[in-house]
Order: structure tokens, then sequence, then C-alpha cells
């Protein structure tokens, strides 16, 4: 059956390297669908928003429950996780025990016009994850540098061959983890 991948992107700037990189993997495997998550309508998270959950907070959390796994594609910020993500993983947090992220197979990736590739968001990203039961993707990482040098002149596709080949890559550990994360817990 054709698996769903959801894509939420860290960054909420239109011209976001990071939103380029997750469409790209939209094109790298036509096996596979992808849905957009949006988090930039999200409220910020604030625990008297419970009593009655925002409209946005409640199709944001459908659109997890959807998909078969979800890749987070995110930019760095001041070496840490992006707060417009962190908003968005605690509203999925919430509430505990039915928490919509608990055991979904996730992803991460990272793109920076600087050199290290958001190695230390990805960092924090996946202490976050686990502190909430998400099946992170192990072993792999996605560390892309240098970003800009990898994006076509209108800055609007992916064209650096090799990263487009480890994408494709990592598309297949993905969908590996997926198929095979429930037998594990
Ligand atoms: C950055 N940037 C950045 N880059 C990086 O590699 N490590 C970092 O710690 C930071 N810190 C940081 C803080 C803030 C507040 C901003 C706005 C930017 C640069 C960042 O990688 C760059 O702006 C990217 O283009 C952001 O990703 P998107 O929006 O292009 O996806």
């Amino acid at each position: 059956m054709t698996k769903t991948i959801g894509l939420i992107c860290g960054s909420l700037r239109k011209n976001s390297y990071n939103r380029i990189i997750a469409q790209s993997l939209t094109e790298l495997d036509d096996s596979l669908q992808f849905r957009w998550i949006e988090i930039n309508d999200l409220p910020l998270f604030n625990e008297d928003l419970e009593i009655s959950v925002p409209e946005t907070v409640s199709s944001y959390k459908s659109a997890i429950q959807d998909v078969d796994g979800i890749i987070i594609v995110s930019p760095e910020y001041n070496s840490g996780i992006p707060g417009v993500l962190k908003n968005a993983l605690d509203w999925a947090s919430r509430p505990r025990e039915s928490a919509v992220l608990s055991r979904k197979p996730v992803g991460l990736i990272g793109a920076t016009p600087g050199g290290l590739g958001t190695a230390f968001a990805q960092l924090q990203i996946k202490q976050v994850l686990e502190a909430m039961q998400v099946h992170v993707l192990p072993f792999q990482k996605v560390l892309i540098s240098q970003v800009h040098k990898k994006i076509d002149s209108d800055q609007k596709t992916l064209t650096d061959e090799q990263t487009k080949r480890y994408l494709q890559q990592y598309l297949h550990h993905f969908i590996h983890w997926i198929d095979h994360t429930p037998a594990l817990y």
C-alpha cells in the first residue's frame, strides 16, 4: 500500500531553504505520497487553551494521525531548535496519554548556508522527540551544509545531484523504518 509521509518545515520563511529541501523529497520517490503539515497557524502553547483546543490545533493533530510517518526539515537557530518547531512539537505531545506523535516514525533533515548542517539543532530535536516517545530513525543523518550552493539560481529547486542521491537513500531507509518500527516496540 502507498505510504503517506507528512512534511513539517521548521522555518516559516517564504523562501526557506529547508522548505525547498522538503519539497525536493516529494520529487524523489514516485511510490510515496507526501502531505504538508503546516505549523504557522498554531497558537503559542498554553495549557489554558487545552480546555477548548483551537481548531488549528485539532486539524494539525489529525494531520499527524493520518500519515504513516513524518519527516521534519528544519533550520538551526542559535545552535538550537527553532521556537516555532518546538511549539508545534509541544502541541503534538498533549494530552500525554494520547499524544499523536508518540510511537510515530519520524525522520530529521536540516539545511543551512553555514558549515555544520544544523547538527546542534538536530541533537536538541532528537532529545525532545525522545521525551515524547517518538520513533526517530536512528543512525542516518542528513546535515545539509552550504545549502545556498545546492539550489538553482532562482532559489526554487535542489540541483545538487549528490544531495539528491543522499536524500533518496534516506527516504529508502525511512520507509524501511516505518515498516519495521511497530514490530520493535
Ligand atoms: C540563524 N542561522 C543559523 N545557521 C546555523 O547554521 N546555525 C545557527 O545557529 C544559526 N542561527 C540563526 C539564528 C537566527 C535567529 C536566524 C534567523 C538564523 C542562519 C540560518 O541557517 C539561515 O537563516 C537559514 O536560511 C534559515 O533556514 P531557512 O529559513 O532558509 O529554511
